[in-house]
């Protein structure tokens, strides 16, 4: 018998954690590589949030705090959601915990029982099956097309739902695709869900801020006030603060649900770092203005991206609303063969390939859900992206 446990054996490591690490060692092993696999924005935190917390490093807010999160963040996230997003909260609805990640996990954890169902539209952000199936649920995927720009549609939701059904994980803008839902498009499902009394609405906003052309963010309490009661609206300073390792993600929704995390959360990793609670308070209560800023940058190096890419025969680049993901589709090479004779059997050997002879690091679509595709994200220099999609198209251009 395994000394291992059985759940442990029905999840694997996170993906693009790997190809991150892959790009790394073959960096440090002096290869030229440029890395299009990680998640996160490629500047630092802002000062004013970098001093808050100094500040409170020398105030001495430095000890245990409330498992969930000090009243002065729990207060700023109020201030947010009602200001941002038009929706009203109070801090007993509030959750703070490390990361966005661990909010997702820890409603999982107290809510999912052996049978439940998870709807997660494909391609899905790659913890989401994997999360369910720790809790003990069972990830139900449903693959959006690519020529439905990646969106899920009412017809597809309404016929995921069985009685099983417990969440559908809502993520707009969308960790791969970049894919943003308009109040529209986001209303035909809030319709469905209507029609669904049983089926809670955990939507991860986590790329809110990062939003392109006239796209409007919206989340679906704002569009179907009726989801209040069964919605946990998630969310987080990691990516619109550029403060990924500081480790802080929140989310707002019924005080029964917040409690039982708050118990999983308090008997597993307790509160928060107490310094990067007093960052995200600043994060969210400070300046917004370099959001715009940031945003103009990444439109520029989206548009420079998907140009490149589209350029290549056999490949197919969707124009993503936010994020700082594209997700191309890859149909028209897959079969074809390298110089050296490799095969373009699926998209896994395409990226393994493209790392190997061009020092280029991209996720591939499997991981995801969604095949043959992958993931670049532009969260790096115009140089890196010009480089990057310049050796992408030369590859592609030496298949047959
Ligand atoms: C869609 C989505 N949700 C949640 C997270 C987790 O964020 P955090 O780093 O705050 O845990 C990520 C990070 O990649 C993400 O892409």
């Amino acid at each position: 018998m395994s000394f291992l446990s059985a759940t442990l054996s029905r999840v694997k490591p996170s993906p693009t954690i790997a190809v991150t690490t892959l790009a790394q060692e073959l960096k440090a092993a002096g290869r030229d590589v440029i890395g299009l696999g990680a998640g996160e924005p490629d500047f630092d935190t802002p000062q004013n949030i970098k001093d808050a917390a100094v500040r409170a490093i020398a105030e001495g807010k430095t000890k245990y705090t409330a498992p969930d999160g000090i009243p002065e963040l729990k207060q700023a996230i109020c201030d947010k959601f009602a200001r941002e997003n038009g929706l009203s909260y109070v801090p007993a609805q509030v959750s703070v915990g490390t990361g966005g990640k661990q909010t997702l996990y820890n409603a999982l954890m107290a809510t999912l029982n052996p049978g439940d169902e998870v709807i997660i539209p494909a391609p899905y952000w790659v913890s989401y099956p994997d999360m369910v199936l720790l809790a003990g649920g069972t990830p139900v995927a449903v693959a959006a097309s690519p020529e439905a720009n990646y969106k899920l549609t009412a017809e597809q939701l309404e016929a995921a739902i069985t009685p099983k059904t417990k969440w559908l994980i809502f993520n707009s803008p969308s960790n791969p695709t970049g894919a943003g839902y308009t109040a529209a498009e986001l209303k035909t499902l809030t319709d469905v869900l209507m029609r669904h009394p049983h089926v809670w609405v955990m939507t991860d906003d986590m790329y809110e801020h990062l939003a392109y052309d006239d796209f409007e963010f919206a989340t679906p309490v704002q569009i179907e006030p009726g989801l209040y009661e069964r919605t946990l609206t998630c969310n987080g300073v990691s990516k619109a603060y550029a403060m990924t390792g500081w480790r802080i993600g929140y989310a707002a929704g019924p005080v029964e649900l917040i409690n039982a995390m708050r118990k999983i959360q308090s008997q597993s990793t307790s509160n928060p770092c107490s310094v990067s609670q007093w960052a995200a308070v600043e994060a969210l209560n400070g300046p917004q203005d370099f959001l715009a800023e940031n945003n103009k940058l990444f439109l520029r190096r989206r548009n420079l991206v998907v140009e490149m890419l589209s350029a290549i025969d056999g490949i197919t680049c969707p124009v993503p609303e936010g994020a700082f993901y594209v997700y191309p589709t890859i149909n028209g090479l897959i079969g074809k063969t390298t110089p050296d004779g490799t095969v373009m059997e699926n998209d896994e050997i395409f990226a393994k390939k493209l790392l190997e002879d061009t020092g280029v690091a991209v996720v591939f679509g499997a991981a995801f859900g969604l095949s043959p595709a992958f993931r670049v994200s532009y969260a790096t220099s115009d140089e890196n992206l010009k480089e990057a999609c310049t050796r992408i198209q030369a590859f592609c251009a030496d298949l047959s």
